[in-house]
């Protein structure tokens, strides 16, 4: 999704732009561009279509100079990606140049009624309107008019500004679009994601919504939405930008594969209970887990299936009832939430807007909230608070396609699950010690798991034509299929679909015949029987079959599977953490035959901020 830079300093701009634009093409773009205040109070703006090597180009043949300046990566959402739609826009004269992320959901009628004011329009997007709304209000101090303005426009958004009125000062604000500023020895900062400050400064300040700050020779001013000063504590960044670097991996999806095993170690050790029964880290006292009716997992993409692993593990080993919604079909449900429920939201960036919403339409209901998130200080987080916020401490994750993100926040549905089970005392003391010491072995058994990656490889080389693959699974082997087709159809552009093993004979099997392959996993002991069934009805097509299995059941699939890929043997509640993983590989692997861009997926952005 769209990206936003600026800053203000001692240093030529372009520099620090262009490298935190580079820092933020994870997120997925189309466009870029920049504008910098140039001497005389000009704004010079440059903007290319495609990859950031374009601009890049662009400024070696027509080049710009200053010490101000705003940046931008468009994802397009409103007019196709070209030059005319990136970001910055300017109003009519230049004298004004925004970068927007978000979406300005009335920019119809402020167009109509900025053009009836004279405004000449030339781009389809709606950010446009906010540079010729600033223009149209520009009182001679850009935070009082956005005071004025940001009132008139409705919907989200992250916005950096400059204007050669005063070319001393650079400003920014939000509404439902993360932003944050540093400022460091002299130099103001101001992005959409903190990788791109990480080069400068570990000390960041989060904007809330409606707020906007003014940065300076003097440092960073924030006020409210009447104007009123607010202080903020910077919050120092922990992690540093090795972390999010590659560090000899060909690309962050194989890397962050690679992090499983210490993501799952960083995740469960800080909650590993001293005590029977001690779950400090649960914002669930003991009382409310016993007195519990219903969970309700809300989540969109890889983290909505990490709810439904959730689902299968809470319903089971703590006997309450779970729904798990896709976010953006919740908050339009008119859900029924009730006393005595927990709302769980479950988020890497902690930004995503359809699981915001949610979000708040749960609180607004009255809900008891808790946001499972990987990114310290998103705004679901602060909208939860730090009391009802679990993190799962899987260091940033760049590449798009989820993988230790998914991974702890299944282990967090499974801690949850034991958790609850041991609390609610549908768990006995040895069953909980048992699942326990599973989840403390899981990383050393997930390194152990990787080596499966040479096999997948070749076996991905002989796959790497087929134009549909299917997933099947029972139980947890269903939820994980559901994931394992999301990372091959975003990664490999292969087109594949999860079903439940026992549902391929009503309707999916006509689709099966020689050629066709189907990934079965089976980690389930006691599901083993009937997904064997169901893939001897596979085979009985002329469908070749890969299978994930456990060790110990590794021998059942020979004479049915075409390549075997076994996990070591563990907790059945737990295999799943492990078999996932072959299948991410599985993904991965198809996607490098077959040439495509792993780490940035066509259409695809890491942290979807519109509905
Ligand atoms: C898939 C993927 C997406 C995200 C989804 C939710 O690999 O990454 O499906 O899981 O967009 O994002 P978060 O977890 O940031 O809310």
């Amino acid at each position: 999704m769209c990206g936003i830079v600026g800053y203000i300093g001692k240093q030529p701009a372009v520099p620090v732009l262009m490298d935190g634009l580079e820092k933020l093409s994870y997120r997925g773009y189309d466009s870029a561009g920049i504008a910098v205040m140039e001497e005389h109070h000009h704004i010079n703006v440059r903007k290319a279509k495609g990859k950031l090597e374009n601009l890049r180009s662009l400024l070696v043949k027509s080049p710009v100079a200053g010490c101000m300046g705003i940046g931008h990566t468009r994802w397009a959402t409103h007019g196709e990606p070209n030059d005319l739609n990136a970001h910055p826009h300017t109003d009519v004269q230049g004298g004004i140049a925004v970068v927007h992320n978000g979406i300005i959901e009335n920019h119809e009628a402020l167009r109509r009624y900025l053009t009836a004011q004279g405004a000449v329009f030339v781009s389809q997007t709606d950010t446009e309107v906010i540079a010729h709304l600033l223009k149209y209000l520009y009182c001679g101090d850009m935070k009082e008019t956005l005071l004025k303005a940001l009132p008139m426009l409705e919907g989200s958004y992250a916005l950096g500004v400059i204007c050669d009125a005063e070319s001393d000062a650079l400003y920014c604000a939000r509404n439902d679009s993360p932003l944050v500023v540093a400022w460091e020895d002299g130099n103001g900062y101001l992005a959409s994601d903190i990788p791109a400050l990480l080069a400068h400064t570990r000390d960041v300040i989060f904007l809330e919504d409606k707020q906007i700050a003014r940065l300076d020779a003097n440092g960073i001013a924030v006020c409210d939405a009447y104007g009123n000063p607010c202080y903020h504590e910077p919050f120092h960044v922990e992690w540093d930008l090795d972390c999010a670097e590659k560090g000899g991996y060909a690309h962050y999806m194989l890397k962050e594969i690679h992090e499983q095993p210490e993501a799952l170690q960083k995740t469960y050790a800080p909650r590993r209970p001293h005590l029977p029964g001690e779950y400090r880290w649960l914002p669930v006292s003991l009382s409310e887990a016993q007195s519990l009716r219903k969970i309700s997992i809300v989540a969109c993409g890889s983290a909505y299936h990490a709810g439904v692993v959730g689902k299968y593990a809470i319903e089971r080993l703590a006997r309450l009832p779970v729904e798990v919604d896709i976010a953006s079909e919740y908050r339009y449900r008119d859900p029924v939430i009730g006393p005595q429920e927990l709302f769980v939201a479950i988020s890497q960036s902690g930004e995503t807007a359809d699981t915001l919403a949610a979000l708040r339409e749960a609180k607004r209901r009255g809900a008891r909230v808790l946001v499972i998130c990987n990114v310290v200080g998103s705004t679901m987080t602060r909208e939860a608070g730090e009391s009802n916020t679990l993190y799962t401490y899987a260091g940033p994750e760049i590449a798009v396609a989820s993988t230790k993100a998914y991974m702890t926040q299944t282990e967090m549905m499974l801690m949850l699950a034991i958790a609850l089970g041991d609390l609610r005392g549908t768990l006995s003391r040895s069953r909980v010690e048992e699942l326990l010491k599973g989840l403390e072995q899981l990383p050393v058994l997930a390194e152990k798991t990787l080596q499966a990656e040479e096999m997948l490889q070749r076996f991905a080389s002989l796959a790497s034509q087929k134009k549909h693959v299917f997933f099947v699974g029972r139980g947890m082997d269903y939820a994980l299929s559901m994931e394992a087709a999301l990372k091959l159809k975003e990664v490999s552009y292969i087109f594949s679909e999860a079903y439940a093993a026992g549902e391929l004979k009503h309707g999916p099997i006509a689709l099966l015949k020689p050629g066709r392959l189907v990934v079965a996993t089976i980690t389930q002991s006691g599901l083993l029987e009937k997904t064997l069934s169901n893939l001897r009805e596979v085979t009985a097509r002329g469908a070749s079959v890969l299978a994930i299995c456990r060790e110990s059941l590794a021998q059942k699939l020979e004479g049915i599977a075409q390549q075997i890929i076994a996990i070591p043997d563990t907790d059945d509640w737990l295999a799943p953490l492990l078999a996932v993983i072959p299948l991410q590989l599985f993904a991965y692997s198809m996607a490098v035959v077959r040439g495509c861009d792993v780490d940035k997926p066509r259409n695809l952005a890491k942290s979807v901020t519109v509905e």
